[in-house]
């Protein structure tokens, strides 16, 4: 697997590491529940599911009515949990616009009660807090338009459906408004491209970046052809991935609202798996699910709080760093470099001393981020007769701070690791 390393464009996602996504939709008021059953699968796919058919779906618009979303508060607890970028479901696989579209009136202004466009509020208050904005479309599968990919039960006769039809006269327009209306858009986030020919995704993507050329396509526009890619859902990568790469990530077992999945991960596993995504410098994408009211699970709230607390002491040891230079993990935590630095995301805390084998790199002296009180001494060993590069620390007994204590290593130029795997001792 690789993706294409595209400089100019990447250079503030690949710093920012660590970005909300959003899924919100119709789907959102059943919640998973549909007239009493509970769907196995992810809320937003309810649809699909049970195959309910379009006529039936399209009246959960005239009950959406979510008076209590607040975008003030989305942005602002996206900047609390320190995550840098923010990606909203603008079409998901139901058809359904979340935004204000001429194309159809199948949209939340159009067809709602509330007859609001979230994604304008979103885009202002993104653009207040200095959080970058991306939007999800759903390019191949279109549930609600018989042209549209995904849907065998109201459109069966797959022999009649045009899916260039469905580009030029609903894809291509939407991207259209979302790319001219709502200011600068850093990402679209195109999912399950199916069927779409390369020459189909290779005219999306020129669609974008011809009307807004800083802003990056995902992976999943399919076709190889994502300014970076998606790895699958809630896929950790097992050692260092060459390219730019992403991982979508739940933080129950759903990405839109379920009322009965209570299954949320908890603080020390989501911090687990950001320092994990950032050790092969991979970006973590955290999704929330709000309610049909507007309402980001207390749950959800509460655990990003928590993170957002453990990076504004750590922060350094995520953002505009690289992942590890040594082959293999360790298991005792993870490593994130950048230059002249080496941090040690410390998952285990060592009972003794904490030895690390194969760092080439001559250490300055280290530090335990948030933590000014304690010295850590670091002797270094070299055997030129066996090339063995040995570190050893000095820590203190009762592990620092909170989750995953950081070692901050001040090197002297770019980390480098012997790539042997080594033996770890202790
Ligand atoms: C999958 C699902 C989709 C979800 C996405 C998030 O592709 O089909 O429902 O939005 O993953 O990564």
């Amino acid at each position: 697997m690789s993706a294409k390393k595209n400089v100019d464009r990447l250079d503030w996602w690949r710093e920012a590491r660590f970005g909300m996504f959003i899924h919100w939709g119709l789907y959102s008021a059943p919640a998973g529940v549909w007239k009493g059953q509970e769907t196995p699968g992810l809320g937003e796919w309810i649809m699909g599911k049970f195959e309910i058919p379009v006529t039936e779906y399209e009246r959960l618009a005239k009950d959406f009515n979510p008076v209590k979303f607040d975008a003030h508060a989305w942005v602002k607890l996206a900047k609390d949990a320190g995550m840098k970028y923010l990606i909203i479901t603008t079409k998901h696989h139901d058809g359904f616009a979340m935004f204000d579209s001429a194309c159809s009136d199948y949209d939340i202004v159009d067809a709602t009660p509330w007859g609001k466009d979230p994604i304008k509020a979103l885009a202002t208050e993104c653009t207040k807090a200095g959080i970058k904005l991306g939007f999800y479309y759903s390019q191949s599968q279109d549930w609600h338009d018989p042209d549209g990919m995904g849907n065998g039960w109201d459109f069966k006769d797959e022999k009649k459906k045009d899916f260039e039809k469905y580009l030029k006269h609903k894809c291509i327009p939407q991207l259209t408004e979302l790319l001219t209306g709502y200011g600068p858009i850093n990402i679209i986030w195109f999912d399950t491209p199916c069927k779409i020919t390369e020459q189909q995704s290779r005219r999306l993507k020129r669609h974008v970046h011809t009307l807004q050329p800083d802003c990056l396509v995902s992976g999943r526009i399919g076709n190889g052809l994502g300014d970076y890619g998606s790895l699958g859902d809630n896929q950790r990568p097992p050692r260092d991935v060459e390219g730019d790469w992403e991982t979508p990530c739940t933080i129950n077992n759903t990405w839109a609202f379920k009322t009965k999945d209570k299954n949320w991960k908890s603080v020390k596993v989501l911090l687990e798996l950001l320092v994990s995504c950032a050790g092969k410098g991979v970006n973590y994408l955290l999704n929330v699910g709000p309610t049909a009211e507007g309402v980001i699970p207390k749950a959800s709230v509460n655990r990003l709080k928590a993170v957002g607390d453990w990076l504004k002491v750590n922060g350094e040891a995520i953002y505009g760093t690289t992942g590890s230079p040594f082959p293999y993990e360790h298991d005792w935590g993870r490593i994130t470099c950048k230059k002249g630095k080496l941090y040690l995301l410390i998952l285990k805390w060592p009972r003794g001393k904490f030895v690390l084998s194969g760092l080439r790199n001559r250490v300055k002296g280290a530090r335990i981020l948030g933590d000014k009180r304690t010295t850590v001494t670091v002797t270094q060993s070299h055997s030129k007769k066996s090339d063995a590069h040995v570190i050893e620390l000095t820590l203190p007994r009762k592990k620092p701070g909170t989750y995953v204590s950081v070692v901050e290593l001040s090197i002297v130029g770019t980390a480098d690791a012997n790539q042997m795997p080594l033996q770890q001792p202790g």
